[in-house]
């Protein structure tokens, strides 16, 4: 799918949220200044969420409750390591409920479920080209007539 401009991926990002179900997986893959984290605010825009939407840089993390959903966006840019993983408690986020929009997966490789929609980001010089694929029944589901 090609986005010619922001509001082409806030306009893909407010479909997705009217799919989103609970324990959805959403990796979100991409060089930095891709649009992974413009996806996640379009997302959280369209569930109704009137706060600012920070990119969870440092704080690996940010939780929304909007619309009856629990939902947490992760940046793991800046994970080191398994322990920091552990430590930090995020083991316990996957119970099947929450909702997760995923920056960086590739930096937390065995340590994450697998993704049910995996969106990959390419910057162009005018643009971005996405590609969107489910990878289970639930993710298949949430993309028919995205
Ligand atoms: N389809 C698009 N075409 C051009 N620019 C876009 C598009 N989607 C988002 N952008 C812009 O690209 C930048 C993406 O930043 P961000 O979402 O923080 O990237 P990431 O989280 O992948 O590092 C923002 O400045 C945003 O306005
Ligand atoms: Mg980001």
């Amino acid at each position: 799918m090609h986005l010619a401009d922001e509001n082409a991926t806030l306009a893909l990002a407010q479909r997705l949220a009217a799919r989103l179900k609970p324990g959805m997986v959403i990796y979100l893959h991409g060089d930095l200044g891709a649009g992974k984290t413009t996806l996640v605010r379009g997302a959280l825009d369209a569930l109704g969420y009137k706060g600012r939407v920070k990119s969870p840089t440092y704080t690996l993390v940010e939780p929304y409750h909007i619309a009856g959903l629990d939902l947490r966006h992760f940046d793991l840019y800046r994970l080191q390591d398994e322990e920091e993983w552990d430590s930090a408690g995020f083991r316990d986020e996957f119970d099947g409920h929450n909702i997760f929009f995923i920056e960086w997966p590739e930096h937390a490789q065995g340590l994450l479920p697998q993704a049910d929609v995996g969106i990959v980001f390419e910057i162009l010089p005018q643009g971005r080209n996405v590609e969107i694929r489910g990878c289970t029944p639930a993710g298949l589901e949430c993309l028919e007539q995205l």
